[in-house]
């Protein structure tokens, strides 16, 4: 029987994850690790608690005695590694914390790994780590030879966990790969992120915070696609290597910010422009040709139909995040948007 340890899955794409593999292999048995900070909420996991297969532990991936006691009772097959600090904008306020977990929690598993059976180890990593292309050239597109050139704390966190993963498959020989996706959408995104931020505030008739003149263009995937291309290179990719993941769906933000605007029936006076993010990357593109080529995988949904799925489930799952704007999140807020 397969058993998979599935870091940080309480929070967006991990929790979504952990969704898609108990309906598509339900005799997989999986176990979650996850700390639960701001972005961590076992809410999200309450129908996953109800399966027999699956198992939540709250523990630290920095914390090397927790993570050894659990490889050592779990006998795992596979790791999946989701757990980080995942927000830009916080990562530029305070940098800390992204190096401790993104990096050094990173090391924790892998050491884990090798140390309990040369495990089968997946690091889900992000399209950040290649920096960003320039406006001007919609023919450039990111793939896995394009040099790591990182802007921010967490992009740089996120490319130095990749180092470390490749540096232990060469020199330990532990079968490891790894997968830059592009921005994820869907159930469950903290209301931090642009999309839920953009629909959370457009229901409460709050303003719109665009930053600068919301020309950088993102490549947005369905979160779904890419569960779905997580589990595929798990099962077949090849040990070692990188795999891009991205549906060719570039917006500008401003396009994505007035689709919603449009989709809830609101009006565009609600948006604000705001003082830009420092050092914003301009634009993200994948090209999947090799996820493609090597392990068919392709995405199942457009952004026309992910968006509508997106808000249908913000208004059909109002308790989830009103729990979550209220507080900490507010103060958060505040100190962020405040006077911006
Ligand atoms: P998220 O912030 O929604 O969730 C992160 C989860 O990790 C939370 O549940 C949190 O409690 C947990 N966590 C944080 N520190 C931990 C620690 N020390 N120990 C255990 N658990 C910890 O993030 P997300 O958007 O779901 O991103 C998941 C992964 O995917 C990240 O590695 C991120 O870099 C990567 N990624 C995200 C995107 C995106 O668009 N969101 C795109 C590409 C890659
Ligand atoms: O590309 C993958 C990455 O996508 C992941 O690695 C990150 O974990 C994830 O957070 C995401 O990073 P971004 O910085 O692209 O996502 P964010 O939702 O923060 O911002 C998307 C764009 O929207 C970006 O150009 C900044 C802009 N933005 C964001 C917020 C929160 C605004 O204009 N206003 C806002 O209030």
């Amino acid at each position: 029987m397969k058993n998979i340890l599935v870091t940080g899955g309480a929070g967006f794409i991990g929790s979504n994850y952990i969704y898609y593999m108990l309906e598509k292999h339900p005799d997989y048995r999986i176990v979650c690790i996850d700390n639960l900070t701001y972005a961590g909420n076992l809410e999200t996991l309450k129908k996953a608690m109800e399966n027999k297969n699956f198992r939540f532990v709250r523990g630290d991936i920095t914390d090397r005695k927790a993570v050894n006691s659990i490889f050592k009772a779990e006998g795992f097959t596979a790791v999946v590694n989701f757990a980080a600090e995942s927000h830009v904008d916080r990562s530029i306020e305070e940098p800390e914390v992204f190096l401790k977990t993104n990096i050094l929690g990173t090391q924790v598993l892998l050491d884990a790994c090798r140390k309990f059976g040369n495990i089968r180890y997946h690091q889900v990593s992000t399209d950040e780590v290649y920096g960003d292309l320039p406006l001007d050239r919609p023919d450039l597109f990111f793939t896995e030879n394009t040099p790591i050139h990182t802007s921010s704390p967490y992009s740089a966190s996120k490319a130095s966990a990749d180092l470390i993963v490749m540096a232990y498959y060469r020199t330990y020989g532990l079968p490891v790969t790894v997968s830059r996706c592009s921005n994820n959408y869907g159930p469950y995104h903290f209301p931090e992120k642009l999309i839920p931020l953009m629909i959370i505030n457009a229901l409460n008739k709050k303003e719109l915070p665009v930053y600068g003149e919301g020309l950088n263009v993102r490549d947005w995937l369905y979160v779904k696609d890419h569960c779905k291309a997580i589990d595929m290179i798990v099962e077949n990719g090849r040990i070692g290597e990188v795999y891009n993941i991205g549906g060719h769906n570039e917006r500008t933000n401003i396009d994505v910010v007035k689709t919603i605007i449009k989709i809830l029936g609101r009006d565009e006076s609600l948006i604000k422009y705001v003082k830009d993010r420092p050092g914003h990357d301009l634009r993200y593109a994948i090209d999947p040709t090799k996820i493609k080529n090597e392990l068919g995988w392709e995405p199942e949904t457009t952004f026309e139909e992910g968006i509508q799925l997106t808000v249908k489930w913000y208004l059909e799952n109002r308790y989830w995040w009103e729990n979550i704007i209220n507080g900490e999140y507010m103060k958060y807020y505040e100190k962020m948007y405040g006077g911006r």
